[in-house]
């Protein structure tokens, strides 16, 4: 955010077009991309899983962050006032707020064992520098990383320094410097990963991995799987958590809506199939387990590092801008909630940090020793991570984005979507409209009777 910028509503704004874009792209591309979806793929059976994810993202995800935007810019404020406020001028019930309420809870809830997994990351960059990858067999990096999540003390170091990293930067309102970092940073991730796709093209099962992700087989897909793939596409994207939403309330007027979602929703999902493309050739080469859950990039990827020229240099790098990518997420995840605070209490935004950063801090220890102390305390079948995990990304993301089409294709008026989208008054407009009416909320109520086993 740059405070010099600051409109007639006196709301703070980011500088320019490209200010936004970065940060709405550093939300978007993170451990979502590079962590989570390579290992549900592999969970979930591959291409099928893949061909619904890129479906979810095309017909729900693109068309619902365009919304959330609109939302965000128009209403600007935090995302329950701003449904509100929305609602309010269209004649409707405020209690379209409890919506954004939802969404600002779910990113704060997907922080907490979000900060644990970066904490990984960030624990990595000293395994990579201290060249324990070099001359390791496959069995020797599997066992390092089970020791690091046996060490309770080790996980909770970490993922306590990125909350405090995560809510320094919240709290200091600083973004233009994180802006910059991002343009220079998110290119040279994806350098890394192509780097890491030529690598997986040397180890002899390249096609095996492509058609591991590419061939859809839908005898491996479930009525569970598909609400994953859905769920991961609201995740991937940031929607239904409130950050797309707050970063919208500072875009300014100018913005063409429609074109940055679509570019932001292209570079999202070519990060997350080209690390795909990285990582199962790698598995399918060393006789590891696609489904082999969390650790999945953990494992594979440090493989490579110890076998490939210059692997030494190159794991040091992935993993700095691997945390960085995670990091550029933590803050958007954790803004709608500051954002709320300082409106509400008239507190600063370093006093709101503060506040949220305990009950941060304790969500994200039940967390972190799901993987260790806590592995065997479960409640449905589930840790404390996987049930986050799960409450979130399969629950209140889908929920939360089902009510945001309703909302913003028949609650808001008209005039303000064709204002606001950039999208004219005509043929895309209409798209975008059916989808939202009609496709969208039927696609997500179909996917949620399905998992259930209700139709
Ligand atoms: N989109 C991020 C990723 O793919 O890693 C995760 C995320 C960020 C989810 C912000 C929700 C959110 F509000
Ligand atoms: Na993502």
């Amino acid at each position: 955010l740059d405070a010099t910028a600051t409109p007639s509503s006196g709301r703070l704004q980011w500088s320019t077009r490209l200010s936004f874009i970065l940060a709405a792209t550093g939300s978007a591309i993170g451990l979502g991309n590079i962590w989570k979806f390579p290992y549900i793929t592999g969970e979930n059976g591959g291409g099928a899983f893949v061909l619904v994810y890129l479906a979810c993202i095309l017909v729900i995800g693109i068309p619902l962050m365009m919304a959330e935007i609109m939302i965000g810019r128009r209403g600007q404020q935090s995302p329950p006032n701003a449904m509100a406020s929305l609602a309010k001028e269209a004649g409707s019930n405020s209690l379209w707020k409890i919506v954004g309420w939802a969404g600002v809870i779910a990113g704060f809830l997907i922080l907490s064992f979000y900060t644990v997994i970066a904490g990984w990351s960030v624990s990595y960059i000293s395994v990579a520098a201290d060249t324990t990858f070099v001359g390791k067999s496959p069995a020797e990096i599997g066992s390092m990383f089970e020791s690091m999540l046996n060490d309770p003390t080790r996980l909770l170091t970490w993922s306590t320094l990125v909350i405090l990293v995560t809510l320094f930067i919240v709290g200091k309102g600083v973004k233009s410097g994180l802006e910059k970092a991002v343009n220079i940073l998110m290119p040279c991730l994806l350098v890394l990963i192509i780097v890491m796709v030529g690598y997986a093209m040397t180890t002899g099962h390249f096609m095996q991995g492509v058609s591991f992700l590419f061939n859809p087989d839908f005898s491996k897909l479930s009525g569970e799987s598909m609400l994953i793939a859905l769920g991961h596409a609201f995740f991937t994207l940031s929607l239904a958590s409130g950050a797309i939403m707050t970063y919208g309330s500072y875009l300014p007027k100018s913005v063409s809506i429609a074109k940055t979602t679509i570019y932001i929703g292209i570079v999202d999902t070519a990060v997350a199939l080209l690390a795909g493309l990285a990582i199962f050739p790698i598995v399918f080469a060393n006789n590891l387990e696609p489904s082999a859950g969390p650790g999945l990039i953990f494992v594979t990827l440090p493989i490579a590092f110890g076998q490939m020229p210059f692997g030494t240099i190159v794991g040091i790098l992935f993993f700095i801008m691997l945390s960085i990518a995670a990091l550029t997420s933590a803050i958007s995840m954790i803004e709608p909630s500051v954002a709320r605070l300082v409106e509400r209490f008239k507190i600063s935004r370093f006093k709101a940090c503060t506040l949220l950063g305990f009950s941060l801090w304790l969500l994200s220890v039940g967390s972190a020793l799901s993987f260790n102390l806590w592995k065997e305390e479960k409640l449905f079948g589930k840790t404390f991570f996987d049930m986050v995990d799960h409450l979130t990304a399969n629950l209140m993301m889908p929920l939360g984005g089902l009510a945001i089409a309703i909302f913003s294709a028949w609650i808001i008026n008209k005039k303000v979507s064709q204002e606001e989208l950039g999208l004219g008054k005509g043929v895309m407009y209409n798209i975008w409209l059916f989808t939202m009416r009609f496709i969208t909320p039927i696609c997500i109520v179909i996917v949620f009777l399905n998992a259930l086993n209700i139709i």
